[in-house]
């Protein structure tokens, strides 16, 4: 198997991670509130979807697993649309009880369920719509039923990219209200890669969700240990090609791609794939590999940047070029900007931020893409 890159990644190719893996498991298993968070790309929707669940499902057999992923929502309306669907098919892979079947649909007459079995494969085919008037089921209404079948089974409901119900009015005291009308052992985990928003949610004393939860890092590769792991990952896939790569020149590597999991897979996939790369690979290997993967993702990069406005992508490229960039309101960095009047660039910042294309960290305002920074400094 070669390195995986832009899709979710099956258990066994998940690196690292057996540790937090195993402690969300066990919230999970014993009924827990649970907030992972990590930066973009260290593998927690891979760890949540296709390790966590499945263990979750290998224990309870019955068990129904929600599982939602909130990227991008826009309105309350958006939230229960997303949750209808993943619910429909949380229930089409569980079994449930022909009681409770009978009892669901009933509660949710209005919304025209609509529940078969299949007299084959005995699975379950359910559909909700919309109301008379197009409203879709609201989501706490979806929780007081998933809450039903945890009754007499067990449920479990997984919130990826939680944090961008952060930007909707009103989506964070309806979801407190739905989350707090849910039995105590009723496992849910929330997941979210922009922590800024994630602690907004949970952190502040008055905030609506304060002290909600349990707080599981997922790392990306900057410590000693999980480098040493990583390490030993791409030389046993190097070595499928007979390359190899030294502990320094992986460091060298890591170092260049800002500690991201899937910046590092895409640079070692193109050299395990190119085969232009000699035996060992070495320090020149790594920049090279490194800038023809930035032209490789050219075109893709084009396009992303055509969504966003000249003021981002001004903005974007000087925090690649000059970052990292420890005060955006400084005037070292205010004297950069062309035509951009500091407020819209604070303004340009935060949209950043809360879009998770740029990480303040300890070092100052960094790109969440390492290779996008690297496209941007050769080509803007
Ligand atoms: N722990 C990891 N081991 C190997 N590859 C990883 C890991 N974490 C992330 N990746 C890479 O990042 C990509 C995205 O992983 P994903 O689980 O979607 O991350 P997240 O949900 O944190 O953004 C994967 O396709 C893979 O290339
Ligand atoms: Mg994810």
């Amino acid at each position: 198997m070669g390195f995986i890159v832009g899709v979710t990644l099956p258990e066994r190719e998940i690196c690292n991670l057996e540790m937090e893996r195993d402690e969300i498991l066990k919230l999970s298993l014993g009924g827990k509130r649970v907030v992972v968070y990590g930066q973009r790309n260290t593998g927690k929707t891979s760890l949540l979807k296709n390790s966590i669940i499945p263990a979750f499902k290998k224990k309870y057999k019955k068990g129904l697993v929600l599982f939602v992923d909130l990227m991008g929502v826009t309105s309350i309306d958006s939230i229960s649309e997303r949750i209808r669907i993943s619910f429909q098919e949380a229930l089409s892979q569980s079994k449930p009880a022909k009681s409770y079947l009978v009892n669901l649909t009933n509660s949710l007459k209005s919304f025209r369920p609509n529940a078969s079995i299949d007299p084959i494969t005995g699975n379950l085919s359910f559909s909700i719509g919309l109301d008379k008037n197009d409203v879709s089921v609201p989501f706490s209404m979806i929780f007081n039923k998933i809450k039903d079948y945890h009754l007499q089974h067990r449920a479990m409901i997984v919130m990826d990219e939680f944090q961008d119900i952060a930007m909707i009015q009103e989506a964070e005291s309806k979801m407190r209200a739905a989350l707090q009308d849910l039995p105590f052992d009723l496992t849910v985990v929330v997941s979210g890669s922009k922590k800024h928003l994630l602690s907004k949610i949970f952190s502040p004393a008055n905030a609506p969700l304060a002290n909600w939860g349990i707080d599981i890092l997922i790392p990306n590769i900057e410590s000693d240990h999980y480098r040493q792991k990583y390490h030993k990952y791409i030389n046993e896939k190097f070595s499928q090609k007979k390359l190899a790569i030294s502990l320094e020149v992986t460091n060298d590597l890591i170092d260049a791609l800002g500690n991201i999991p899937e910046a590092v897979n895409t640079v070692c996939s193109h050299i395990l794939e190119s085969g232009i790369y000699d035996k060992d690979i070495n320090d020149q290997d790594i920049i090279t590999a490194i800038d023809k993967s930035v032209e490789e993702r050219g075109p893709r990069f084009e396009e992303y940047l055509a969504k966003m406005t000249t003021g981002e992508i001004e903005v974007l490229t000087l925090i690649a070029k000059h970052g990292p960039i420890t005060s955006p309101k400084g005037k070292k960095f205010l004297r950069l900007v062309n035509k951009i009047s500091p407020s819209a660039v604070f303004k340009i910042i935060k949209r950043l931020e809360n879009n998770a294309e740029i990480y303040s960290k300890t070092k100052g305002y960094t790109l969440a893409d390492p290779i996008l920074a690297r496209y941007l400094q050769l080509k803007r």
